[in-house]
């Protein structure tokens, strides 16, 4: 299935509409000098974009409680700083099924990224390579994979939603393999999703020029009208395209490549897919865009890790906003983050530039907190020290936080 509202299948209020998301404020052509650290890109992008559109990127789904409650699980946690250790050769690289990257931050799926700018993903692209990072692609991409693919010599993956014929999911991966993509990420949390109610509330539509590029060939997706109808059409006919086991594993046997599998929250569902064969989960509730009221997914992430092994490649996403939060990640059981609405906004504030210029200061802020905790390289922060607030806890006593 295609999500993220190509399917306004679910969504019915969502629907693609000739609408005027007029920015506030053009594309800048050097970073604005009220950047300081990451997270003043979320700020700074309420000029750039339009007030629909940064409330259909900054909600989650329903009442927002799983996407508030995201980055406030950042804050339950504290770096314990630590003196003397010769820090002096610090390293971020980290290797990862599909990418040896310079450091531990990549840029997540994120649908229709023309969005925010108009060289959306080609922009993105452009700082993956800039940066040392990798771009993961989403199958609801803006310009093709293929385009995407000769914009920029990036670390590139692809982000698969399983589409209703799944013949067309399979030509999606050969096409992926063709163009050079290192990795596959299937993403299994957003099959249904609802609109944030704040984000509706401002009459957000799809603008027409936000169309999936990498789907045009296969038809039309499945509309279904009607924000009423949304009950009857989940349960008479959507869900009939919900993935199962066979679907992972009819992807499995039809590539080589390392198949991540994005929007793991439950320990035993991490186990499973370990044990089927796929190469990495990545931890994430879609920035609280599935499920409202699932717990945020840094809370989910020590269980996983306990349950997977120290071994096992684990990506987290949903909730970073700073250098410190990646540390955190890293520190309670990530081998490195996806970042996927601070590239957004970075991207309406300027393009390229402003993305290459956000993973640079994601770096050096995580850089900055390792020094501090004393921390050499991405391993030696397994045993950096987390104190949990409101309790005199260290991380290893904390069964979760
Ligand atoms: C506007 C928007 C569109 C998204 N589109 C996709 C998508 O096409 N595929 C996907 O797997 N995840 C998608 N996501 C989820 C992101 O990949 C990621 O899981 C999430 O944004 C992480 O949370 P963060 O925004 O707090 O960093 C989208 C998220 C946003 C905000």
């Amino acid at each position: 299935m295609h999500n993220e509202f190509s399917r306004v299948g679910l969504v019915g209020q969502w629907q693609r509409q000739a609408s005027s998301h007029v920015p506030i404020q053009s594309p800048a052509s050097r970073i604005p000098d009220d950047i300081r650290c990451a997270r003043d890109y979320e700020i700074a992008a309420q000029r750039f974009m339009a007030e629909s559109v940064y409330a259909y990127i900054h909600g989650g789904s329903a009442l927002d409680q799983t996407s508030t409650a995201n980055p406030r699980a950042f804050g339950r946690w504290t770096v314990c700083p630590r003196l003397l250790g010769d820090i002096r050769q610090s390293d971020t690289r980290v290797q990862l099924p599909g990418a040896m990257l310079d450091h531990p931050v990549l840029l997540a799926p994120v649908a229709y990224q023309n969005l925010a700018h108009p060289e959306g993903e080609i922009a993105v692209a452009r700082a993956a390579a800039a940066t040392g990072s990798a771009q993961i692609l989403s199958t609801l991409s803006s310009f093709s994979l293929e385009d995407v693919a000769q914009s920029a010599p990036a670390r590139r993956w692809f982000q698969l939603y399983l589409q209703p014929d799944r013949s067309a999911s399979l030509d999606l991966i050969r096409r992926a393999e063709t163009a050079g993509y290192k990795a596959i990420m299937l993403t299994l949390d957003a099959t249904l999703q609802i609109p944030s109610a704040r984000a509706q509330a401002t009459g957000f539509t799809l603008p027409a020029a936000c169309v999936a590029a990498n789907l045009q060939q296969y038809g039309r997706p499945d509309a279904v009208a009607g924000g009423t109808a949304l009950r009857r059409d989940v349960i008479g006919g959507l869900l009939r395209h919900v993935p199962c086991w066979s679907d992972l594993d009819a992807v499995l046997a039809h590539t080589q490549l390392p198949v991540w599998v994005k929007g793991v929250m439950h320990p035993d569902d991490a186990r499973a897919l370990q044990g089927r064969g796929v190469a990495g989960v990545v931890v994430s509730n879609h920035g609280g865009r599935a499920l409202d009221g699932a717990p945020a997914a840094l809370q989910m992430l020590p269980l996983i890790r306990s349950a997977v092994g120290a071994q096992y490649p684990i990506l987290f996403d949903s909730g970073i906003r700073s250098g410190t939060d990646v540390f955190k990640a890293i520190a309670l059981g990530a081998d490195a983050v996806m970042i996927g609405r601070a590239q957004m906004y970075a991207l309406s504030v300027a393009g390229a530039l402003g993305v290459a210029h956000l993973l640079t200061l994601l770096r050096e802020e995580l850089a900055v907190c390792m020094a501090h905790a004393g921390c050499r390289s991405l391993a030696d922060l397994r045993s950096a020290t987390l104190i949990r607030n409101g309790a005199s806890e260290v991380r290893d006593e904390c069964a979760s936080c």
